[in-house]
């Protein structure tokens, strides 16, 4: 069977890199550089291994490819492009669209379309299956299903054979094919009544999480004020053994899901007339959150960062990762510099960002840690500057939340 995935990011790359030992794998993408790169065996995503892509296009099972015609003959399509917002933080998917007319144009034969992207529910049924019908030259009825994409970038314990998946066609035949496709490679695979269910519960984890965040954010900041410590408060409460799960603070959420999807779940509920009070306000609040933290800082250190040098120490949204979509670190590095800081950030495994490069992990007269990678020792972040605020809970020595 030959297989099309739109999309060679995080999802789509992960995805053919596991497919391609049962499947002939299309990776489409529309970064030219991207493609060039994948089709010499070079992997730029993390978890994913020059190795294995090396191996497959060996083996006549993987191409990269930015020409639609290549997609021609496929058996299946996946997509998995990018779901943002737009400036104005509303749904944005200009990038499924134009999957749509890709696949819409080119795939002459009967499909399975899949989509893995992260949307809101009823984007499967009006809107991916609307956009390529009205895309396609011959009158020809794809299949059509939703299998939304768990992964979780950097994380070696759950991938994507031991992380259950969730799936629904629109009928029961693009169930049944979506079953047999993902069944060569997870082990756990969950079939919902609609597709709508399948879209609405990855909207509701993420949103579950981000949730949660802002409410241990804001407790960080209620602890503070009565003079507890937030860590060892949440340590005690988690010794209950049941109804309580530990969420830790932080300068605020970032990456491509947490801080993006819910806005997803909140837009078509307040569409349909329903609140969506509780995302609005978690997404205030971990916004927020970067803002608190430069106001402590602050206020250590005499109620002016004019002139200061500070080193905002890890600016990836998360450890051991260099994913910088929608960091913290950009806030913080924003409410730095309006107080008058002179402000650089040092992270080696993000490299450069924004034209800048890593800076050198020393001689600030304050240090900030948004993110600590394994790679960095607690004891060169002690030493980058007389005084560090850590906003990890890691850095043992370091003021903090
Ligand atoms: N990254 C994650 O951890 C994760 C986890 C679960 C779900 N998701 C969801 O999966 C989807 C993809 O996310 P990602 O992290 O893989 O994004 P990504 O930015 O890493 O990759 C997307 C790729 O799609 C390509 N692209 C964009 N428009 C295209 C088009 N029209 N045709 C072909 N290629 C196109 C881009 O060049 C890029 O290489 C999103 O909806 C996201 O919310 C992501």
């Amino acid at each position: 069977m030959k297989i099309a995935i739109i999309g060679q990011g995080y999802v789509g790359l992960t995805i053919s890199a596991y497919a391609g030992k049962y499947f002939e794998v299309v990776g489409f993408d529309n970064n030219a550089k991207i493609v060039d790169q994948l089709n010499m065996g070079v992997s730029h995503i993390e978890g994913v291994e020059g190795s294995t892509l090396q191996k497959w296009i060996k083996a006549g099972r993987y191409q990269a490819t930015s020409n639609g015609q290549d997609i021609a003959d496929v058996d299946l399509v996946v997509i998995a492009v990018p779901t943002p917002l737009t400036i104005d933080r509303k749904p944005n998917l200009n990038y499924i669209e134009a999957a749509c007319k890709t696949i819409g144009k080119n795939v002459s034969k009967r499909v399975l379309v899949v989509n893995e992207s992260t949307s809101f529910p009823g984007t499967l049924r009006n809107f991916i299956k609307p956009s390529i019908e009205k895309n396609s030259k011959s009158a020809v009825e794809h299949l059509y299903a939703i299998s939304p994409e768990r992964v979780d970038p950097g994380r070696s314990d759950f991938n994507q054979k031991n992380t259950p998946r969730l799936y629904a066609g629109l009928t029961p035949e693009a169930s049944i094919r979506t079953r047999d496709f993902y069944s060569k490679f997870c082990d756990n695979l969950i079939e919902v009544s609609s597709p709508e269910v399948a879209e609405a519960a990855k909207l509701f984890e993420n949103t579950f999480r981000q949730v949660n965040i802002a409410l241990v954010n804001e407790f960080a900041q209620i602890a503070h004020s009565l003079g507890i410590s937030v860590y060892e408060t949440l340590d005690a409460a988690n010794t209950k053994p049941y109804g309580f799960m530990k969420f830790t603070p932080s300068a605020g959420v970032g990456g491509h899901c947490i801080p993006v999807d819910p806005t997803y779940l909140a837009a078509v509920a307040e569409e349909h007339g329903a609140p969506a009070t509780f995302i609005r306000r978690a997404n205030e609040v971990n916004l927020e959150m970067s803002e608190y933290v430069v106001s402590r800082v602050q206020a250590d250190n005499g109620g002016s960062l004019q002139g200061k040098s500070v080193l905002v120490v890890g600016v990836a949204y998360k450890p051991n990762v260099a994913d910088v979509r929608e960091t913290a670190a950009e806030l913080v590095i924003k409410h730095l510099r309006d107080r008058g800081a002179v402000v650089s950030w040092h992270d080696e495994v993000v490299g450069s960002w924004h034209g800048e490069s890593s800076a050198l992990l020393s001689g600030a007269d304050i240090a900030v840690v948004v993110t600590k990678h394994d790679v960095v020792s607690n004891r060169d972040i002690l030493a980058s500057a007389p005084y560090v605020f850590d906003t990890t809970g890691k850095v043992f020595g370091a003021k903090g939340l």
